[in-house]
């Protein structure tokens, strides 16, 4: 007899006895600063729509204006009749504006990552990453043929002593990492990859925030990187991902990489909407701005307080430990009408669960200082 259901059960209780248990959610409307659950409103300082545009009604009339020229679905994986002229279109923007020679264009990030991993690494050949990579990294890590080694995070030092000249290597590492907010020393980084590595770059969470025109965190550091990954659901205000890379990896990829060759290629209207997306991030600096004077406010006021943390980026850690407390804490600023996820292992290591903060362009200033005083007073309640 199979065994799952007794497994399952079993999973699910742990979870429940470990406080880990996670839910979902139904909002009534969109992503948008404002969220309503259950007749209630809470201001959303919860999602990855740094640049406020998931809602934004000029991105919205080009969504609609793609419907217009090429309908609802792609109706086809890239290579058999899904890639229209709006995907092309897409890729050409992504290549001008980050200066790559090609970019593949996936359904998600965690598909891209997938795929990088699972078509390029080969067995004896030496994959090392940051040991705070997002989750598809990690286990398209573990499960491609490649010996995986982790690099303490952000320690070039400790980066240095694990190539082995002799394995054909990679190295990943985030531009922003998505639950502390800061960055990695990606100058040193590419240094140390010198002639021993090429060096793939996760931007989810810089493209589109950081550098001269949001051209992200390799544009903000002045690197290249052989292989750069962008997500489009979080500045975007979308879904999907690309890869960036020279003309030939993107040709292997086109053959080899299987989410891309067996998956349905992301609706031409989405791409159409993408494209407008990129236009929209390029020229409205304002976004990028705004987003500057709520990281002023928020520390400004914050500065100092148990469990703040300094990041350059919209995300805002504030570390609380214990599952419990943080749990609570999310609770408190619900009451007070904020939406503030908690974070609980397996996400963030045990010990170190968090409120994770996110401010978008959207946001006000003084919304912004109305949380900072929510989240003093839940933080005394915490620590009583
Ligand atoms: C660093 C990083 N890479 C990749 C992903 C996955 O991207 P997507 O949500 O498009 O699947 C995420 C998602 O949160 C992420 O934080």
């Amino acid at each position: 007899m199979p065994v799952f259901d007794s497994r399952i059960s079993q999973a699910l209780e742990k979870r429940q006895q470990e406080e880990l248990t996670r839910h979902l959610f139904a909002f009534e409307k969109g992503n948008t600063t404002t969220i309503i659950s259950k007749d209630r409103h809470y201001v959303n300082f919860s999602s990855n729509d740094y640049l406020g545009l998931a809602a934004d009604p000029e991105l919205a009339l080009a969504w609609q204006e793609g419907l217009d020229i090429y309908g609802c679905g792609s109706g086809a994986s890239p290579l058999v009749t899904g890639f229209s002229h709006a995907h092309l279109k897409l890729e050409q923007a992504l290549c001008d504006w980050l200066e790559y020679d090609r970019a593949i264009l996936f359904s998600s990030g965690f598909s891209a990552n997938q795929a990088l991993l699972f078509s390029l690494m080969k067995k004896g050949d030496l994959l090392i990453q940051d040991k705070l990579n997002h989750a598809s990294l990690m286990e398209a890590g573990s499960l491609c043929p490649a010996t995986m080694k982790r690099f303490r995070h952000g320690d070039t030092a400790h980066l240095n002593t694990l190539f082995d000249e002799a394995a054909s290597s990679l190295v990943v590492t985030e531009g922003v990492f998505s639950m502390d907010g800061d960055q990695s020393p990606l100058k040193q980084i590419e240094q140390a990859c010198q002639n021993k590595a090429w060096l793939a770059v996760d931007d989810a969470h810089g493209i589109g925030v950081l550098g001269v025109d949001g051209r992200g965190s390799t544009f903000h550091q002045g690197i290249k990187p052989q292989i750069l990954v962008v997500t489009f659901g979080k500045a975007f205000g979308l879904s999907g991902a690309a890869i960036l890379c020279s003309e030939q990896v993107g040709d292997y990829l086109t053959q080899f990489s299987r989410h891309h060759v067996y998956s349905t290629a992301i609706p031409p209207a989405q791409a159409h909407a993408l494209h407008h997306s990129l236009t929209m991030i390029k020229t409205q600096h304002w976004r990028r701005e705004k987003l500057d004077e709520l990281q002023s406010a928020y520390s400004e006021k914050l500065q100092g307080i148990d469990g703040y943390i300094d990041t350059q980026t919209p995300i805002k850690p504030l570390i609380i430990g214990k599952t419990e407390s943080a749990l609570i804490c999310a609770e408190l600023l619900r009451q007070k009408g904020f939406w503030a996820t908690a974070i609980r292992q397996p996400t963030v290591p045990k010990g170190q669960a968090r409120i994770r903060i996110t401010l978008t362009a959207n946001h006000t200033v003084a919304q912004v200082n109305s949380l900072c005083n929510s989240i003093l007073y839940a933080m005394e309640k915490v620590q009583q």
